[in-house]
């Protein structure tokens, strides 16, 4: 029937990206289809929004920030005094802390995150130092606390009492590098809603939930801050003289995916085929990334399309000569960073359901005797 085929004929001049994956509608969890990026810059619409609360509405004709706390001169900024300070453009690239989940086994509670809860883009703002400076910060501040506008009440165990706001505490000295920005452009335009209109916080290195979205105060504060993003939600267990502690999370870890092929993707044999991906780090750069198409018993190094940048990450590219023989293989990507530094084999689960970076299989098949299989 024609209207049946219809369906499936692709028609490039229908549509200009790929679209969304949803994991969850509302609040709004989209993930960026991983496999689909080419550019180094994710394409606004395709960069991954990870919302804990309902999006909410500010305009610029009202929106105000707030520095106050420990400092000897609070002060308000509205919308347009924040665009006329000085600003500067970084890439960076994001990447929630809950990215890759569904590689655990067993499974465990939360998004049910692929490959795409990361992303990279080029942020304008201005330095959160410059901020700081301004509000002459007290010596005796350890921490940052970024509040945005979203309220609502949260999902995981122990629950507050009252619905509360998203907020994140940064420590001193990471909230005075100069890579930290509230910004209010990405990749060249205002942010959208879902990314933080009309301000946000960007945290190069860190993992995405210190990059508070729809920012509306700044407030330093000289004991640590126990909120319940970083004690109930995004924390894990360190350990302090043998003992374990629970610690709220900060720098992301070293990771690399593979883009392409996808999981069960069926490959011809005996002919090139050209594994892809993208490698990052934390606070460190990623030096070498190397595939291994045998489940981990021998690599191979593969080539880097991007540059070393700091907090951005890296593209590579590995060309497989497929096998002639018919079967399973498994695909891994091991990144190594300047320290020497290598991506695990398996997850840390002092880390629980959080910074999943250890090289995950991408499982495909070698055979051509059924032929191409959309047809
Ligand atoms: N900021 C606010 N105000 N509310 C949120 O729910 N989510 C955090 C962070 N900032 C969040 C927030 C998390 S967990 C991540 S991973 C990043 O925003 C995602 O940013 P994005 O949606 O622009 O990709």
């Amino acid at each position: 029937m024609e209207g049946s085929t219809k369906l499936y004929v692709n028609n490039p001049a229908q549509s200009l990206s790929a679209g969304m994956i949803i994991r969850q509608k509302e609040p709004r969890n989209l993930e960026s289809p991983f496999d689909r990026i080419e550019s180094y810059l994710t394409p606004t619409e395709l960069f991954y929004i990870r919302s804990h609360f309902p999006t909410p509405k500010l305009d610029r004709a009202s929106y105000q920030l707030r520095i106050e706390g420990a400092v000897r001169r609070p002060f308000t900024l509205s919308y347009e005094e924040l665009r006329s300070m000085r600003s500067e453009t970084r890439v960076a690239t994001l990447e929630c802390a809950g990215n890759s989940r569904v590689f655990l086994v067993p499974q465990v509670q939360g998004a049910q995150w692929e490959l795409g809860a990361v992303s990279n883009a080029e942020w304008t703002g201005v330095p959160l130092r410059a901020l700081l400076e301004r509000a002459d910060l007290l010596e005796d501040a350890c921490e940052i606390v970024l509040e945005g506008a979203d309220r609502g009440t949260p999902k995981e165990e122990p629950l507050p009492p009252h619905p509360i706001s998203y907020a994140w505490g940064l420590p001193r000295a990471k909230a005075l590098q100069p890579e930290v920005l509230i910004a209010y452009q990405m990749n060249g335009r205002d942010l959208s809603p879902d990314h933080g209109f009309p301000v946000r916080a960007i945290v190069p290195g860190h993992y995405g939930m210190s990059s508070v979205k729809w920012l509306t105060r700044i407030q330093a504060v000289c004991e640590p801050f126990h909120g319940y993003w970083q004690t109930s939600d995004y924390a894990y267990w360190a350990s302090m003289e043998g003992k374990p502690v629970r610690r709220a999370l900060g720098e992301m870890k070293l990771k690399s995916e593979i883009a392409r092929p996808g999981v069960y993707e069926t490959l011809v044999p005996n002919r090139i085929y050209t594994v892809s991906g993208a490698a990052w780090a934390g606070e460190t750069d990623v030096t070498e990334i190397a595939v291994s198409t045998d489940g981990g018993q021998t690599w191979a190094q593969a080539e880097f399309l991007d540059p070393v940048r700091r907090h951005a990450w890296r593209r590579w590219k590995f060309d497989w000569l497929t096998p002639e023989k018919p079967g399973q293989y498994t695909l891994l990507a091991r990144a190594k960073d300047a320290s020497g530094t290598l991506q695990p084999a398996e997850h840390d689960q002092n880390y629980g359901v959080y910074a999943i970076n250890h090289s995950l299989p991408i499982e495909v098949f070698v055979d051509d005797s059924s032929g191409p299989r959309s047809q």
